[in-house]
């Protein structure tokens, strides 16, 4: 898929099929010619109407946001994309502020909006749209700059095919998107962008480095376990950024087996990894000026007489043991031991964790919205903000110390499960918060993405399967720290060495 622009007005444009949208149902404005066929369907402006013999699609959207945008070019696209059009033309809607964003936002919105996964129909359905041509003529009669909006089609480009390449890995079966397979696709990359390196550990290399918890959970599985580590070196190294991914290829819950109906999907186990996986693909691409690793934990939780049983207790990579209550409980011991070697071995100035981790985030925040938890209120806010733009829920989740009560254990330092359902989403963050050193407790977020990770029925800019959840969130969230640097404005976690430096002439200072 193309997406150019176009200084032509927009009659003046060759294309197969136009898309209008209708602002707020503002039926008045100069690209609306069809006000008889609107009153023949009674449309009023919402959702959208395809007009086969004007070749015209009109979508109504409330604003000019960008998840306005976003939506509406995908739903516009979608509703033609099975004629036999190969170009589209559209004009150009902005609001005075936000033109490169609004840009950004229209050819996310067409890529992802297009998106199919075809792979296993023996009849596939081509993608006959190839082309979208936007006018500069704009719906607020101002130009958008051409410098700006160019760029912005171009992130928008990138940022939207690397979730397209997260939705593909997602959505490819667990028998064939072993662990094996993640590190295959890892060393991959990094073959394909040389500022990407990868190194992998294999499951001897992790009995060395004693991953109890993580080799624990795939010891009943014939796809033995891997540790990918995947680093990126920006122009400058003014952040140092690590995204560990729970990247388990297919979760049966273990012993404690899940129902048939709640094992369904769970080959989207690992969209947490994916996530990290193509977030340092689009980082890469979009030549951004941070360090960024990403540490992914790929393990399968399968059955069988090999399999870690509730009443075990393991020893972690940190030495803290670990009383299994519930063997579906799995993903916060693969992040405990890939959080603790990323300290270890990585020392950034920020971790973030990623991960479908808890049934209880879908129960609590529905399926459309994800959780940000961690220590530092300001922090998660930060991320809330910055991650806006790239039209992905969250909703922050705040810890307090009674949780913390109910992960304790009799026989070890703690429980892999509470004994209780309520708070699931907090108590499996303050376990992983157990492996927080204290140096990053409040240099550390945890996502929880069970809810829009895989999609039921498609909504926004989504069809069914696969979202690529996490990954625009987190690339609009390393754009938006750029920009607040840029602008010389202050972000919240300030690199670790210059924290350390300012601190030690204060101290000879007191002394
Ligand atoms: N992978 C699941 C969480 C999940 C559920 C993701 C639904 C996406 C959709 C996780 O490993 C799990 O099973 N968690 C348990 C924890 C419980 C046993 C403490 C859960 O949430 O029920
Ligand atoms: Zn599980
Ligand atoms: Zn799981």
């Amino acid at each position: 898929m193309k997406i150019t622009l176009s200084e032509k007005k927009l009659s003046q444009i060759k294309a197969d099929y136009e898309l209008i949208f209708i602002v707020d149902k503002n039926l008045n404005n100069e690209f609306i010619k069809d006000q008889n066929e609107f009153s023949f369907y009674d449309y009023k402006g919402s959702g959208v109407l395809s007009l086969n013999e004007q070749k015209r699609v009109y979508v109504g959207i409330k604003d000019l946001s960008l998840s306005s945008l976003r939506d509406g070019v995908a739903s516009g696209l979608r509703a033609i994309s099975a004629f036999k059009i190969s170009s589209v033309k559209m004009a150009s809607y902005f609001r005075d502020d936000a033109d490169k964003m609004s840009f950004l936002a229209l050819s996310e919105g067409a890529i992802l909006g297009l998106y199919s996964y075809q792979k296993y129909k023996s009849e596939k359905k081509e993608q006959n749209i190839k082309e979208l041509i936007i006018s500069t003529q704009s719906y607020t009669k101002q130009k958008p700059k051409n410098k700006k909006a160019l760029l912005g089609l171009e992130y928008g480009t990138i940022i939207a095919q690397a979730t397209n390449t997260a939705r593909d890995m997602v959505n490819e079966t667990p028998q064939n998107y072993t662990p094996k397979r993640m590190a295959k696709d890892a060393m991959d990359l990094s073959e394909q962008i040389p500022s990407i390196k990868c190194e992998i550990l294999d499951e001897k290399e992790l009995q060395k480095q004693k991953m109890g918890a993580l080799l624990a959970v795939g010891q009943a599985s014939p796809n033995p376990p891997r540790l990918i580590h995947l680093s990126y070196k920006g122009a400058s190294n003014a952040l140092k950024i690590v995204i560990v991914g729970k990247g388990v290829t297919y979760d049966t819950g273990g012993l404690s087996l899940k129902p048939s109906d709640y094992m369904l999907t769970m080959k989207a186990d690992k969209s947490g990894a994916i996530a990290a996986l193509n977030a340092i693909r689009a980082a890469a691409l979009l030549k951004l000026p941070f360090e960024i690793h990403a540490v992914l934990g790929a393990v399968e939780n399968a059955i069988g007489s090999k399999a870690y049983k509730p009443d075990d207790v393991l020893i972690s990579h940190s030495k803290l043991s670990i009383e299994i209550k519930n063997t579906d409980a799995e993903g916060r011991l693969v992040l405990a031991d890939a959080l603790s070697w990323a300290q270890e071995n990585i020392k950034p100035d920020l971790i973030i964790d990623i991960a479908t981790l808890t049934g209880a985030c879908v129960v609590g925040l529905g399926e459309y919205t994800s959780g940000i938890l961690g220590n530092n209120y300001d922090l998660q806010s930060e991320f809330y903000k910055l991650s806006k733009a790239s039209g992905e829920f969250f909703s922050i989740l705040e810890f307090n110390e009674h949780l913390r009560e109910l992960l304790k254990s009799d026989i070890a330092d703690i429980s892999n499960a509470a004994n209780t359902r309520y708070g699931g989403s907090l108590t499996a963050g303050l376990f992983l918060d157990k492996f927080i050193k204290d140096e990053y407790k409040d240099r550390w977020l945890h996502l929880d993405i069970a809810g829009p990770a895989y999609v039921n029925k498609a909504w926004g800019v989504n069809p069914s399967g696969a979202s690529g959840a996490g990954v625009r969130a987190l690339v609009h969230y390393f754009l938006g720290l750029d920009n607040l640097i840029q602008d010389g404005k202050d972000i919240v976690i300030s690199p670790l060495k210059q924290k350390i430096a300012k601190k030690s002439p204060n101290k000879k200072a007191i002394k």
